[in-house]
């Protein structure tokens, strides 16, 4: 999708469709809708619409006229955006979402949107328009025989305001907006056309496209390094695994800090040994979702460019039973010299993620952040609604905050106290690698904590958050691409 600017009054843009924003800013039980505009030739075009009180300004509801009196445009699309005192820049991404949806569905390429005011700077709310628009714009029916390849292609920011900024900010918007579909198109792939080896040309060849330094190592290399919780994972699969390395490193980036990002790339989780059930296996291909997040995070950064120095890990393989698969009982010794019994061949993802961690703090790595679909337990706790996040830092977690915020997208902090570590001892090693059922999400960021040792470190556990269950008017049913937008402005943050 092509993104252009224009600060031209909305009533004269020659578009498909003009998108108007209207919000409720009436009393308690009496809904008054405006229209977020200025300009009352586009109030004017709608004012009969609303008098009717057909158009209640509610929450994504649309209305769409055609031929509207006075304006230049095709059609008027007024996208009702609740209670105007409540509207935030996470509510406007996702009506411009919806507007995408909306219309890609009627069969129209492009719109023009009319950048709202409302409690919003217009640079802050230009950028969350583009970023949900391309939420909008994703599908997933790529092996659909019928696709239709319905998209927006060309989106017309209208707004008011400092035309550099406004430019910045679309530019910037864009850019985490094509990283995160980035993101969710390696996520869709199922778990045969996305191995660990593909996922790994893929990191490779974004790479080369955006200047980024790519390493990619085999099973030979994850020996060498004595990656033996990884190792234990990949053993059990006949599809080798990979573990994949980027490094952002700007000129004029001081020495420290160097952010190390480090994800799960279980390309399909079958449960190995301890095999999961038949019901809703399929979802698995999915298990990728956090080195994937990873990924898309690092082409953002490298095209945004803030000067901070950022390595990424993840740690790809396959989760299968098999002859050589590990078994309950056997113990591991990992990376770092820790001896875990493994009590559950199911839980994999902090296997891989405890080398991962262990070899970004060798790569020099000062702070760390891992995302991964960690737990069913943090579906349990938090539902699809928030992503789970974990801290052994304060402070980093404060700088997570306010990216998230920044980026529009839900975490909800979780504990992590001593006493929790008890359910992680285990009698024949240091620690087991798994806690059982209680407080599931927990004891698996307890274990990793184990191997982030005294760095300053952030878990994110999306795994109820990486995939859309149900379609929303926003957002297809799928890949979601939680975390990457997050993850980007909090790399921004410690540029200087
Ligand atoms: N990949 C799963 C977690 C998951 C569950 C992701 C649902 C997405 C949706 C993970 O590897 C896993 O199997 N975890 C186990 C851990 C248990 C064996 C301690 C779980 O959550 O059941
Ligand atoms: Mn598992
Ligand atoms: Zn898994």
């Amino acid at each position: 999708m092509k993104t252009n600017l224009v600060l031209t009054n909305p009533a004269q843009v020659d578009t498909e469709c003009l998108v108007v924003v209207a919000l409720d800013r009436g009393a308690k039980d009496k809904p008054e809708v405006i229209l977020e505009t200025s300009e009352d030739a586009v109030k004017k075009a709608a004012a009969e619409v609303i008098a009717s009180g057909e158009l209640s300004g509610k929450n994504c509801e649309t209305t769409l006229l055609h031929h509207p009196a006075g304006l230049k445009a095709k059609r008027l699309l007024v996208l009702g955006g609740g209670k105007g005192a409540k509207f935030t820049q996470f509510d406007l991404r996702r009506l411009a979402g919806t507007a995408v949806r909306t219309l890609k569905s009627r069969g129209l390429r492009s719109f023009a949107f009319v950048v709202p005011q409302a409690n919003i700077s217009a640079e802050i709310a230009a950028k969350a328009v583009v970023e949900g628009a391309f939420v909008g714009n994703f599908d997933p029916d790529t092996y659909k025989s019928d696709r239709k390849d319905q998209t927006i292609d060309q989106l017309t920011i209208v707004a008011t305001g400092d035309q550099g900024k406004l430019q910045a900010a679309v530019e910037e918007a864009r850019i985490i907006g094509e990283s995160q579909n980035f993101t969710r198109v390696l996520v869709n792939e199922p778990s045969n056309r996305m191995t660990p080896t593909v996922l790994a040309e893929h990191a490779k060849r974004m790479a080369q496209e955006v200047g980024l330094q790519c390493e990619v190592y085999g099973a030979d290399k994850i020996k060498e390094l004595k990656m033996g919780a990884f190792w234990s994972v990949a053993q059990g699969s006949d599809e080798p695994p990979a573990l994949i390395v980027l490094k952002y490193e700007p000129a004029g980036a001081p020495e420290k800090p160097v952010l190390g990002l480090v994800g799960k790339g279980i390309t399909f989780d079958t449960g190995g040994i301890s095999i999961k059930p038949a019901d809703g296996m399929e979802k698995m291909k999915y298990d990728m979702a956090g080195g994937a997040a990873m990924i898309g995070a690092m082409r953002a950064i490298a095209l945004l460019k803030p000067k901070v120095k950022v390595t990424m890990i993840v740690c790809a393989t396959e989760n299968m039973p098999s002859g050589k698969a590990q078994k309950p009982g056997d113990v591991q010794i990992a990376m770092s010299g820790k001896s875990i019994e493994i009590i559950n061949t199911d839980a994999e993802g902090r296997l891989v993620l405890a080398d991962g961690l262990y070899y970004a703090r060798q790569l020099g790595c000062t702070h760390l952040v891992d995302a991964a679909t960690l737990t069913g337990a943090v579906v349990v706790a938090l539902g699809y609604v928030n992503a789970g996040i974990f801290a052994n830092n304060d402070e980093l977690y404060d700088r997570f905050h306010k990216a998230e915020d920044k980026a529009g997208e839900k975490f909800w902090r979780m504990p992590l106290d001593d006493e929790y570590k008890e359910v992680i001892k285990s009698s024949i090693a240091d620690i087991v690698n798994s806690g059982g059922r209680w407080g599931g999400a927990v004891t698996a960021a307890m274990f990793l904590k184990e191997f982030a040792e005294d760095t300053p470190w952030l878990h994110l556990d999306i795994a109820g958050t990486a995939w859309t269950e149900d379609a929303k008017p926003w957002i297809a049913k799928g890949p979601s691409g939680i975390a990457v937008r997050s993850l980007v402005e909090f790399v921004k943050g410690y540029s200087g």
